[in-house]
């Protein structure tokens, strides 16, 4: 599965190049924020967003501006995760904080923050609020998440409740901005919305996973989330956790993808077929 020859990997990132050649060479920020925009990534939930829009009919160009936004407002919640983990190397490269300090760090993040709001104004109200709510559930569930080392009664209802606030939120609002964008009705918009958050919980239980196993080398985070494994660990031993873990995912995945066969046969239905794949168990080795 080559992505990065799709036309909507390649459109993002060259918005994400205009967005970053276009800041004035005078803005203090500017080396930062081209720092975080150019670190890499798999461009998974912009992806899904345009595909969104195009099982609904609409064309790349309909949900450009708003990819970008999702994309961008990503990365301002992984610069603020380091600064909060104190991480030191995020994909391969030094984190924000570390390069800049915390301040710049903060500050970066705020920038593409304002910039991904800027980036929705020519949207529908409904495409604005989708986001905005994605925003208020992510910092919930790095709370949750937080709080979750401090409490001694952290659960498989308190995991799920953080995972599909802190990730989740942003892959079902990238779904249904997709669908708004493309002047979808409701149902078609419920429909990828939950779509999208199946993917995203999935996607963060074997991102947790891995990390349980050590696969994850290059982040080196001081403060690790305690994942499924470890919670289903405390009643089994741990190759059976990890097995109960990975069944979790397929039925995550199993519900995401009888969603999207409610949407008629398409190439853009096939990629979203392809990336739920790669957003998960391709992630495994
Ligand atoms: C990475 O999780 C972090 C997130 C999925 C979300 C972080 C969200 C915030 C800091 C709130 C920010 C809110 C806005 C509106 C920008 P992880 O630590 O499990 O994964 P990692 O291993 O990639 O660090
Ligand atoms: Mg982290």
């Amino acid at each position: 599965m080559n992505i990065e020859s799709w036309e909507e990997f390649q459109q993002i990132n060259q918005a994400i190049t205009r967005f970053t050649d276009g800041i004035e060479d005078g803005i203090y920020l500017k080396e930062a924020v081209s720092h975080i925009c150019n670190s890499g990534g798999k461009k998974i939930r912009p992806i899904m967003l345009l595909l969104s829009a195009e099982v609904c009919d609409a064309k790349i160009e309909d949900g450009l501006d708003a990819a970008l936004a999702i994309e961008l407002i990503h990365s301002a919640s992984l610069v603020h995760d380091d600064l909060l983990d104190m991480g030191t190397i995020r994909r391969g490269i030094e984190t924000t904080n570390e390069k800049y300090g915390n301040g710049i760090a903060m500050l970066a993040g705020d920038y593409l923050i304002s910039k991904s709001i800027e980036l929705l104004a020519s949207y529908k109200k409904e495409v604005i609020a989708e986001f905005g709510k994605a925003g208020m559930r992510m910092a919930e569930g790095e709370v949750i998440d937080i709080k979750g080392f401090s409490e001694k009664q952290w659960n498989e209802e308190k995991y799920f409740r953080c995972i599909r606030n802190k990730t989740a939120s942003l892959f079902a609002a990238s779904t249904a901005m997709g669908a708004y964008a493309a002047d979808a009705d409701e149902d078609k918009v419920a429909c990828l919305r939950e779509y999208g958050e199946r993917v995203g919980a999935a996607y963060q239980i074997l991102d947790d996973l891995l990390e349980y196993r050590k696969i994850l080398n290059d982040k080196h985070s001081i403060q690790h989330s305690t994942g499924l494994v470890e919670i289903y660990s405390m009643h089994m031993n741990s190759a059976d956790a990890m097995r109960k873990v990975e069944e979790r995912v397929h039925e995550e995945v199993n519900f995401a993808n009888s969603l999207l066969k409610k949407f008629p046969d398409s190439p853009a239905r096939d990629k979203l077929f392809q990336i739920t794949e790669y957003a998960t168990f391709c992630m495994l080795p």
